[in-house]
């Protein structure tokens, strides 16, 4: 996809990789729209990009505002060209004081969120029978990983809707990839204890995505231990896996506690 000129919408773009993702795309010539709940640190992205950058302030687990969300963008700016469904949220849970309210609150933004800007956008795209959705999952979406039993669900629910509309919606001309980062540094990340190996900046994790974007790639995993690792992860036997898993959960936990 050559980006100059093309109309892009960003869920999650008051900060982080959707903020970072923001003014590359501007850079490269895109017309962006950012969205997200603050809209103070929305407007300062806006300031600072190197080229179009437009906020447009919302909630994406509110269905009706992302769907006049969308038509204010298509309204000012034209028809979208490229959804990037990044809004997202990640809390750690602890099984042993069982509470479910993490698992509805991350299926209400990293899918329900999704889903909400799916309708805001895809029938259009339909009848012009044009356009990409990028949704950015996580290398958590491919096992359960540890104290990840509300994060890991949706990103791997993500991963599972973005393949199944890949297949679907090729046919209506409607292109679908999905980003698959490891850890990247940003508000998500910058309050956790645990190890987070091969931590990329927000900077690079940008210009990877907006370089999947112009090639089109249907999958991006980054960066490469991950997307050698995971791909073998995902292929482990449960018992193994999950005796590795519980021997690494083990050691981060004597980690934090002596940390
Ligand atoms: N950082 C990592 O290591 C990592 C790794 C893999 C995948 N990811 C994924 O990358 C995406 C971006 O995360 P990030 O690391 O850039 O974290 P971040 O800096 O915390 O950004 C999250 C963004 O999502 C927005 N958001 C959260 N809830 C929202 C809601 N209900 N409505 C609208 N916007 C909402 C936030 O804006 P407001 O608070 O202003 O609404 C913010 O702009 C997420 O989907 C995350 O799961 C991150």
């Amino acid at each position: 996809m050559n980006l100059d000129g093309k109309v892009a919408w960003i869920t999650g773009g008051s900060s982080g990789i959707g903020a970072a993702l923001a003014g590359e795309l501007a850079r490269r010539g895109a017309r962006v729209a950012i969205t997200a709940r603050r809209e103070g640190k929305l407007a300062e992205v806006a300031a600072r990009a190197p080229g179009e950058v437009r906020p447009y302030p919302g909630d994406v687990r509110d269905q009706e505002a992302m769907t006049a969300v969308g038509r204010r963008i298509e309204a000012d700016l034209g028809p979208v060209d490229l959804a990037v469904l990044n809004a997202g949220t990640w809390e750690q849970m602890d099984v042993a004081d069982w509470d479910s309210r993490p698992i509805r609150e991350h299926i209400d933004t990293n899918l329900l969120g999704i889903v909400n800007c799916l309708d805001a956008v895809l029938p259009r795209m339909i009848a012009r029978r044009s356009g990409t959705l990028l949704g950015v999952a996580s290398v958590a979406g491919y096992r359960g990983y540890t104290r990840a039993e509300a994060y890991s669900t949706t990103k791997a629910a993500a991963i599972n809707l973005l393949e199944s509309l890949r297949i679907d919606l090729d046919k209506l001309g409607v292109n679908v990839q999905v980003v698959n980062p490891g850890f990247v540094r940003t508000e998500l990340t910058e309050d956790e204890d645990f190890p987070m190996p091969f931590m990329i900046e927000v900077g690079d994790a940008a210009h990877r995505i907006a370089d999947a974007i112009e090639k089109e790639k249907a999958e991006a995993v980054f960066p490469l231990p991950y997307r050698v690792g995971m791909k073998l992860v995902r292929f482990a036997p449960v018992r193994p896996y999950t005796a590795v898993s519980r021997w690494f959960a083990r050691r981060s936990a004597r980690g934090s506690e002596s940390a």
